[in-house]
C-alpha cells in the first residue's frame, strides 16, 4: 500500500501560510492541506480532522479524496473561540502522521459582542486640521493571560499601547464599500500590557474616508467625522475578562500631523511632539449614529510595510535658486521614503517629493496630475531622528528631498508598502527582456493590491477599476495568494451594484453619479468574469455561491440592454480602452467597434453565469443562460462576422475576442479569422494593436488557430508599441499606455499617464500557460495542462506555482537539437503533457517527471526557396524582411519599417519574388530598382 508524508498545518479558509488564524469572520471555515509527498500509486481515500476545542478533542472521518476548500465538519465557531485543528489522510488503510496543527481563534461575530462605540473627537480633528490622537488610560492589576483589542475607524488608525505601535499594519481599516462594509482587526496585544497603568492611543488620518478621492477633486466623500471604535479585552491568569471599550472617557488631542492625505502627502511639525508642547485637547462624543451591524472582520492579509529598497544613486539638483536631493531608488514602488537625519536646526524644514519619472532632470509630475504626493517635516532639534510617515503613501521610484544637504545613499530608503500577500507564482526564462517585463508585472501587482485592486498608486485616482482588474485577475491569481483578497473586492462590488444589476465602473464606488453606473462591456463584466477566474485558480465554488446574484442580476441588465436583438449597441463604452491607436486626451478612440466588444461580452458573461449555475446546481438557470449565451453568439456572428471570417471593424481585438471567446460560428471561419489576424499583426510589423480589452487575448487568439509564431513575433517586439518596449525605455513596472514614455524620452502628454498601471501586464498569464506551459484544466489545479510552446529566440523558460494541492512546475530548455521537459506534479493532482513537435499526450500522476524529445524549433532553420514563398512568409522571416524593409525605408519609399509592413496588407498571397513590385508597382517609380535589387539580393530573384 502506498503512504505519503504528513500533510501540510491546515490552511483555513484562505490564510495562507502556517499561523494562527487570529479574528476570523467565519464561523464554519473551510479547510484545505496538501501533501507534500506521496509514493507513486498514491491517491487520498480518506481523511480525519480533528478540531480540538476547551481541551476536548473531536475528530471526524470522512470517505473521499478532497482536500481543498472542505467544509467545517465539527460545531460552528461562536466569537472568540479558539480551536486547534488538524488533519490527517489515507490510502486505503494506511494513514498518514497527523499534520501540525493550526489554531484559529473566531473574531467577533455577532454586532451584540461589541460594546465600544464609536466615538469622535470634539473641537479638534476636524477636517482639514490636524491629525486627532484618541486615547485612554487604564490600570492592570495581576497578570495578563491573554490581550486583544478589536479596532476600526472612520478613517485610517494608527494605534499604540504604552507608546509602542501594537502592530506593523498600515492604513487600517483598509478601504472597504464603507456604507455597506467596516472592517475591523484583531490583534494580539498581550505582550504590550504592563501591570499598573497603560495608555492605549489611536492617531486617526482622513484616509480614504474622508481624503481625498477620486479624479473629480471630491474629499470627504463618506463623512465629514473621523471616529474610532476599539474594544480591549483582557484576560487575566485567573480567567476573568475585563473589557475596554471606547466610549465618552476617553480623551482627544491634537497631534504633531498638521495635515494628512493619501493623493497629497503628510505634513508634520515635529515641534509639536516635545512635551510640554501646548497642543490643543478635549473631549470625545459617543457617536450611537454609526451602525455597527455593517462591521465585517479583517479576512485578508493587512497592508503593510513588505521591503524596503536601497538608494541607487543620489544626486543634487538646483531647485528654486537653492538645491535639493534627488533619490533613485531604481524601482518604481509604492510606499514612502524613510529618511534619517541628524545635526538639523530645530525650525528646520525637509521636503520630500516623489516622482515615477524624471524629465529634463526634474521629477516629472505632470502623470500626479492634482496630487501633490508631498510628504514635509520640521524639525524640532539637531537630534538624530528617522522620518517616515504613516497616513498616506505614494507611487514612486525618485524622490526629491530638500532641506538636508550631503544626503547619504544609507539614510535614505523607499519603504514597500502594500497586502501582505503570499507569492505564488514565478517565470523565468533565457531572454532578459521578457524576465525583466514579467518582473514589472510583479511590481505593479504589488503596488496595485492595497487593499483592493487599483488602477494605479500615484496620481489622484488610485481607484478600483473593475475593468482593468478583470483583465488583469488571470495573472494576478497566478503570481499572488489573491484568493481572499479578490473575494473581499467582489463582496463589495455585489454590495455596491445596483437593483438594477448596475456595476459600478470604480469598486468601492466613489464617484456616485449615473455615469458611473452606466453599464459598460469588460469593466461592468467584472461581475461575472472575475468570479469565474477565481473560481477556475482555487477551485472555490464558494465564491460562485456568494457571487451568483450579482452574476445573475448582470447579465438580466446588459441582456435587457441589447433586448431582443440580442446586440448590446450604442451607449456608452469603454471600448478597447487604450490601443495604441487612441489619441493621448481621447482614451476610447479605438480601431475596435465598441459595439463588437460590447456584444461579445454579453455572450462571455451569460456563458460564465450558465457554467457557474452548472457548477452549483441550478440546472435550470444553467440551460437558461446557455441558450442566452447562444443566441448572441448567433446574432454576433449574424451581425459582425462575414462567411469567410472577417470580424466587424478589423482590428486585432476583435478577432482576440471572437477567437477566444468561440464566438465564430465555422470552424472555416475560425480558421479564416485566425489568418486574418495574424495578418493584421504581421502587417503592423508585429507590433501590438490592442487595448485593455485585447491584450489578454491576442496571444491566446493567435496560437489557438495556429499561428503561435505570430504570437512570439508579437510577444519579442522592442519597436514601440509592444510589451518589450518600455523595458527598453527602463521601465521597472508596467505603463498604462503603450508609450507612458514616447521613444524621444519625453512623458506623453494625456492627462492619463500613470507608470504604474498592470493592465497590459496581463500577458503574463499567457507566459505562464503557454510560454512555459502550465495551466490550470480543472478548477483549482486538480488537473494541470502541460503544454509549453517554446518561442524560437529562447533556449529555456520556467514557470512554477502554488497551487491549492502544492507546487506546480514546468522548466524546459532546449540544447543540441533536444528538447527537455521537467515537470513537477503535485500530488492529488494529475496532469495532462503535451510534448512539443509531437502529437504526444501523457497522463502522469504526482511527482517529477522529465522526457528529451527533437527540438520541434531545430527544423525551423535551413535555407528557403523563397520562389515557392509568399509574401507573408518573407515578413515571417525576421532576418530577412528586417533587412528588405530598411532597403524600402533607405530607398525612400516609406518613412519606417512599420510603414513598409503596413504596405504589404493586401499582397500576403503573392509571390514572395514579387515583393518588389508590392512596394512599387511600376518600375518608373522612384525607389523601384533600389527595391527590386534588395529583393533580388535578399530573395535570390
Ligand atoms: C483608469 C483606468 C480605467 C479607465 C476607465 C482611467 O482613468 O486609470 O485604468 O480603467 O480610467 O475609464
Amino acid at each position: 500500500m502506498a503512504s505519503c508524508a504528513a500533510p501540510t498545518a491546515p490552511r483555513i479558509e484562505h490564510h495562507s501560510g502556517d499561523g494562527s488564524v487570529l479574528g476570523s469572520g467565519c464561523s464554519r471555515p473551510r479547510l484545505s492541506w496538501t501533501v507534500p509527498r506521496a509514493e507513486t500509486g498514491w491517491v487520498q481515500t480518506g481523511y480525519e480532522v480533528e478540531v480540538t476545542r476547551a481541551g476536548v478533542s473531536e475528530q471526524f472521518h470522512v470517505a473521499g479524496d478532497q482536500q481543498v476548500l472542505v467544509p467545517w465538519p465539527a460545531e460552528p465557531l461562536s466569537s472568540r473561540e479558539v480551536t486547534s485543528v488538524r488533519v490527517r489522510v489515507a490510502h486505503e488503510q494506511q494513514w498518514s502522521p497527523w499534520s501540525p496543527p493550526r489554531t484559529v481563534e473566531a473574531g467577533l461575530l455577532q454586532t451584540a459582542d461589541w460594546s465600544a462605540h464609536f466615538i469622535s473627537p470634539l473641537g479638534l480633528g476636524a477636517d482639514l486640521m490636524p491629525a486627532p490622537v484618541l486615547s485612554t488610560n487604564f490600570t492592570v492589576l495581576g497578570h495578563v493571560a491573554q490581550a486583544r483589542l478589536y479596532a476600526s475607524a472612520h478613517g485610517i488608525y494608527v494605534a499604540t499601547l504604552n507608546g509602542r505601535r501594537i502592530s506593523d499594519n498600515v492604513l487600517a481599516p483598509g478601504w472597504t464599500s464603507y456604507e455597506h462594509r467596516l472592517r475591523y482587526h484583531t490583534y494580539d496585544v498581550t505582550d504590550l500590557i504592563v501591570e499598573g497603568d497603560n495608555q492605549l492611543g489611536f492617531l486617526l488620518g482622513n484616509g480614504w474616508y474622508r481624503g481625498r478621492l477620486g479624479y473629480m477633486n471630491d474629499r470627504a466623500l463618506y463623512g465629514d467625522r473621523l471616529a474610532l471604535l476599539a474594544q480591549l479585552e483582557v484576560t487575566s491568569t485567573e480567567g476573568t475578562v475585563h473589557t475596554l471599550a471606547s466610549d465618552g472617557s476617553w480623551t482627544a488631542r491634537e497631534s504633531e500631523i498638521v495635515a494628512d492625505d493619501l493623493y497629497d502627502g503628510q505634513r508634520s511639525d515635529l515641534r509639536r511632539a516635545v512635551a510640554g508642547y501646548p497642543l490643543p485637547t478635549g473631549a470625545v462624543e459617543v457617536r450611537d449614529d454609526v451602525d455597527l451591524s455593517t462591521l465585517t472582520a479583517a479576512d485578508l492579509p493587512p497592508i503593510r510595510p513588505l521591503q524596503s529598497l536601497p538608494a541607487q544613486q543620489v544626486w543634487t539638483i538646483a531647485r528654486h535658486g537653492g538645491q535639493a536631493t534627488i533619490v533613485d531608488f531604481g524601482q518604481n514602488g509604492v510606499g514612502w521614503v524613510r529618511l534619517r537625519v541628524r545635526g538639523l536646526a530645530a525650525g528646520t524644514e525637509i521636503v520630500i517629493r516623489h516622482a515615477e519619472v524624471l524629465e529634463d532632470g526634474q521629477l516629472a509630475t505632470l502623470p500626479l496630475r492634482s496630487a501633490q504626493a508631498t510628504d514635509s517635516w520640521i524639525l524640532a532639534g539637531a537630534e538624530e531622528v528617522v522620518l517616515e510617515p504613516s497616513l498616506t503613501f505614494h507611487g514612486f521610484r525618485y524622490a526629491e528631498i530638500s532641506g538636508v544637504s550631503d544626503l547619504r545613499p544609507e539614510d535614505v530608503e523607499l519603504v514597500v508598502v502594500g497586502t501582505d500577500l503570499e507569492r505564488t507564482g514565478w517565470f523565468s526564462s533565457s531572454h532578459e527582456l521578457l524576465d525583466r517585463l514579467h518582473e514589472n508585472v510583479v511590481w505593479s501587482t504589488r503596488g496595485n493590491f492595497v487593499d483592493i485592486p487599483t488602477d494605479c498608486p500615484q496620481r489622484d485616482e488610485r481607484l478600483g477599476w473593475t475593468g482593468d482588474l478583470q483583465i488583469f485577475g488571470p495573472t494576478a491569481t497566478f503570481l499572488f495568494d489573491t484568493a481572499a483578497f479578490l473575494g473581499n473586492w467582489l463582496t463589495d462590488l455585489a454590495a455596491e451594484q445596483l437593483p438594477d444589476g448596475s456595476v459600478p465602473h470604480v469598486v468601492p464606488d466613489v464617484n456616485r453619479n449615473e455615469l458611473a453606473f452606466t453599464p459598460a462591456a469588460a469593466w461592468g463584466d467584472a461581475a461575472t468574469i472575475v468570479p469565474w477566474t477565481l473560481y477556475q485558480r482555487t477551485g472555490d465554488a464558494g465564491v460562485l455561491e456568494r457571487q451568483l446574484p450579482s452574476m445573475r442580476a448582470w447579465v438580466d441588465k446588459i441582456a435587457d440592454l441589447a433586448g431582443p436583438d440580442r446586440l448590446w449597441s450604442g451607449g456608452f463604452q469603454y471600448g478597447d480602452w487604450l490601443d495604441p491607436t487612441a489619441p493621448p486626451e481621447e482614451a476610447d478612440k479605438a480601431v475596435s467597434d465598441p459595439d463588437v466588444i460590447a456584444t461579445a461580452h454579453l455572450a462571455r458573461s451569460a456563458q460564465l453565469l450558465a457554467q457557474a449555475a452548472a457548477v452549483l446546481g441550478r440546472d435550470d438557470e444553467a440551460d437558461k443562460y446557455a441558450a442566452l449565451a447562444q443566441e448572441v453568439r448567433t446574432a454576433f456572428a449574424a451581425a459582425y462576422v462575414s462567411p469567410v471570417g472577417r470580424v466587424h471593424s478589423d482590428a486585432q481585438a476583435v478577432y482576440a475576442l471572437a477567437i477566444a471567446w468561440d464566438l465564430l460560428p465555422t470552424p472555416a471561419q475560425r480558421r479564416l479569422a485566425g489568418q486574418r489576424l495574424a495578418d493584421l499583426v504581421r502587417t503592423n510589423d508585429f507590433r501590438i494593436g490592442t487595448g485593455f480589452v485585447g491584450t489578454p487575448l491576442v496571444c491566446d487568439a493567435l496560437a489557438a488557430t495556429g499561428h503561435v509564431d505570430v504570437a512570439h513575433r508579437l510577444l519579442l517586439q522592442t519597436q514601440c508599441p509592444s510589451w518589450l518596449y518600455p523595458v527598453t525605455m527602463g521601465a521597472t513596472t508596467i505603463w498604462e499606455r503603450w508609450d507612458s514614455l514616447r521613444p524621444d524620452g519625453s512623458v506623453n502628454p494625456g492627462g492619463m499617464t500613470s507608470f504604474n498601471h498592470y493592465a497590459l501586464g496581463a500577458v503574463a498569464d499567457w507566459l505562464h500557460r503557454s510560454v512555459a506551459g502550465l495551466a490550470s484544466a480543472e478548477p483549482g489545479y486538480r488537473r494541470i495542462t502541460i503544454a509549453p510552446s517554446p518561442p524560437a529566440a529562447l533556449t529555456h523558460a520556467a514557470a512554477r506555482h502554488l497551487t491549492p494541492y502544492g507546487e506546480a512546475s514546468v522548466a524546459w530548455e532546449r540544447a543540441e537539437g533536444q528538447f527537455t521537459l521537467s515537470v513537477l506534479v503535485p500530488v492529488g493532482t494529475q496532469a495532462e503533457v503535451h510534448l512539443p513537435g509531437t502529437e504526444q499526450v501523457l497522463t502522469v500522476g504526482h511527482g517529477e517527471h522529465r522526457w528529451s524529445v527533437a527540438d520541434p524549433g531545430a527544423s525551423r532553420s535551413g535555407v528557403r526557396d523563397w520562389s515557392k514563398a509568399t509574401v507573408r512568409d518573407l515578413l515571417d522571416d525576421e532576418q530577412v524582411w528586417t533587412q528588405l524593409a530598411t532597403a524600402a525605408v533607405q530607398a525612400g519609399i516609406v518613412p519606417d519599417v512599420g510603414a513598409a509592413a503596413a504596405k504589404l496588407l493586401k499582397y500576403l498571397d503573392t509571390s514572395a519574388t514579387r515583393v518588389g513590385f508590392a512596394f512599387v508597382p511600376d518600375d518608373r517609380f522612384p525607389g523601384a530598382a533600389a527595391i527590386r535589387a534588395a529583393a533580388y539580393r535578399l530573395l535570390s530573384c
